[in-house]
């Protein structure tokens, strides 16, 4: 069995671990710093593989000990938003907590695939592969596959078609100026651009864009989970059977879609190795402006990391 290591074992972490499960792709090991939370979280999952049918082990721990040889590490460990508060302003909480969990996962894992949810996650993907020294391909933050699904649901209610004839591509930074690209998205082929009016389709674009607000908001405690665990969930699986998938993630760039040295929401092609290669679109002069002000935001936040070597 291929191994999972998902740090933080709060409301994302455990639903990835559900939906992992119930994929019986990898025995799963959820990692929290709370005494009892992760084995009390890790038993229950557990108890619900025999009514599931699925015989993958899921441990529970406060120690790293128990993830060693993980192929993958999901890193979800950190502090949500609360209302009113943007990703960024969680950047110093969140550095020293996703410090910690690298780190910590890779002493235990030197080898391993790490996929990054924590937020603000463009940064704090950064502040993993830079401080970790680790190569592009073993970085990869989620985002994308969480905000495209979220435009593609939308889609799919105005409508009234599934959900899997949606396919929208959403690109950039993980924060409201992320771009989703109207142009290049489609219903069964049929541009979205040609079934839906101008003004409809303005308000897709802008709820998704505020599509992790609106759920903050309306939670009062926490940010969204489910959607972002499915996100993570399909990540791992294309690694784990390496299926070259091509998903929106954010991924380090190397001169793809003009931007370098950033981490930066983009159509990527994940397998066995992680990050298989940036695919890139044609864009158009105002695609290309929306993306520039998205990098240049990410730029920004990842400049206000306080890195512990040199960038
Ligand atoms: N090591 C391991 N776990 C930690 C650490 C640490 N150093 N610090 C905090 N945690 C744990 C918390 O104890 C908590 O159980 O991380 C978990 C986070 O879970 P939730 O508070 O339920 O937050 P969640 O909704 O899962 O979001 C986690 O994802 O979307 C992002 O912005 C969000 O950064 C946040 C992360």
């Amino acid at each position: 069995m291929r191994k999972v290591t998902i740090v933080g074992a709060g409301h994302t972490g455990a639903t990835t671990a559900h939906f992992l499960a119930e994929r019986e792709l990898a025995d799963i090991v959820l990692v929290d710093i709370i005494e009892g939370m992760p084995q009390g979280k890790a038993l229950d999952l557990t108890e619900a593989m025999p009514v599931i049918g699925s015989d993958v082990l899921v441990v529970g721990t406060n120690d790293y000990g128990a993830t060693s040889s993980s192929d993958i590490v999901v890193i979800t460990a950190g502090l949500p938003r609360k209302p009113g508060m943007s990703r960024d302003d969680l950047i110093e909480a969140n550095t020293a907590i996703m410090r910690a969990a690298v780190s910590a996962s890779l002493q235990e894992s030197p080898e391993a695939i790490l996929i990054a949810l924590t937020n603000p996650l463009d940064a704090m993907a950064y502040l993993a592969m830079k401080e970790a020294g680790l190569p592009r391909a073993r970085v990869i933050g989620q985002a994308g596959i969480l905000d495209s699904a979220r435009m593609r649901a939308f889609v799919a209610m105005e409508l009234e078609v599934s959900v899997q004839n949606v396919h929208c591509y959403v690109l950039g930074g993980h924060g409201d100026d992320m771009v989703p690209l109207t142009r290049h998205s489609n219903v069964a082929g049929v541009p979205l651009e040609d079934m839906l009016g101008k003004e409809r389709l303005e308000a897709i674009v802008q709820r998704t864009r505020k599509g992790g607000g609106e759920i903050v908001g309306l939670l009062k405690t926490g940010s969204a989970y489910y959607a972002p665990a499915a996100a993570l969930a399909q990540m791992v699986e294309a690694i784990l059977l390496n299926r070259h998938l091509v998903v929106p993630a954010s991924v380090y760039l190397e001169g793809e879609y003009g931007q370098t040295g950033i981490f930066f929401g983009v159509p990527a092609q994940l397998g066995a190795g992680g990050l298989e290669k940036v695919i890139e679109y044609d864009l158009n002069d105002s695609e290309q402006a929306a993306l520039k002000a998205s990098a240049d935001h990410v730029r920004e936040t990842i400049g206000a990391l306080k890195l512990e070597v040199p960038a």
